[in-house]
């Protein structure tokens, strides 16, 4: 294909600081979450059970910021699902991608998830995040009443909400290998993740053009 392209600016300077400390924490949230699930022993019991709380709050404060930033800049309609190219995308990844065929679709400042990611974004900002976060803070009130004072929930059964809790965990930790995979399918192998450390993307002379005119 003979294309030119251009810089574009494409994820801006929050959307990065989110999207890494977000990364971060979710790991650190999985490497001690794992071992409070007796996977392995790492920084030991206590220690594990300390840093997930204390990341567990960073997270917290970290969502709160990224609604503030997704809502006063209406960066939320890029989570907006659609049907349209969903399915060419998902053949797209599981077949044309074998096969070097193009990308079935553009991304563009406006419209920079595709299809799939758009849904399985969603899925995480609306279910999957928030079932960890209240069943996190459910576990940690439960299990830590306050001195003297009653769990502000009343739950019979930890069991349940620990089975909930690991479930997410399981999810996320699927997601995180399916995206660390995606990551490198961009127009070359490191092209999305210079794009998220820098900001810029170089985008095909008529992906640009499309974010001009949307613009
Ligand atoms: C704001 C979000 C979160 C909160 C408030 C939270 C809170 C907690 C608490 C209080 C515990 C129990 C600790 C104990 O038994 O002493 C726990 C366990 C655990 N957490 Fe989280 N957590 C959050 C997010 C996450 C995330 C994102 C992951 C994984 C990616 C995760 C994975 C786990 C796992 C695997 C366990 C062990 C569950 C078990 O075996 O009972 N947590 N979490």
């Amino acid at each position: 294909m003979n294309t030119t392209s251009k810089k574009a600016y494409v994820y801006k300077g929050f959307e990065r600081f989110w999207h890494w400390n977000q990364a971060l924490l979710i790991l650190l949230l999985a490497l001690t979450g794992f071992e409070i699930h007796s996977s392995y022993n790492l920084f030991g019991y206590q220690t594990a059970v300390d840093l997930h709380n204390k990341a567990a709050w960073a997270f917290i404060i970290l969502i709160i910021f990224a609604i503030f930033w997704h809502f006063t800049t209406g960066e939320w309609k890029q989570y907006i699902p659609t049907t349209k190219n969903l399915r060419a995308q998902a053949e797209f990844y599981l077949f044309g991608i074998f096969r070097n065929a193009p990308h079935p679709t553009k991304k563009t400042v406006i419209s920079k998830l595709n299809p799939l990611q758009r849904l399985i974004y969603l899925g995480l900002k609306v279910m999957i995040i928030p079932v960890m976060v209240v069943s996190g803070l459910s576990y940690m009130f439960y299990r830590y009443p306050q001195d003297g004072r009653i769990a502000f929930i009343n739950i019979d059964n930890l069991e349940i909400i620990a089975l909930i809790h690991t479930f997410g965990a399981f999810i996320l930790m699927a997601f995180v290998i399916a995206h660390l995979y995606l990551i490198t399918t961009g127009h070359t192998v490191t092209s999305n993740l210079k794009a998220m450390i820098t900001g810029w993307e170089e985008l095909e002379d008529d992906q640009y053009e499309d974010t001009k005119k949307q613009e």
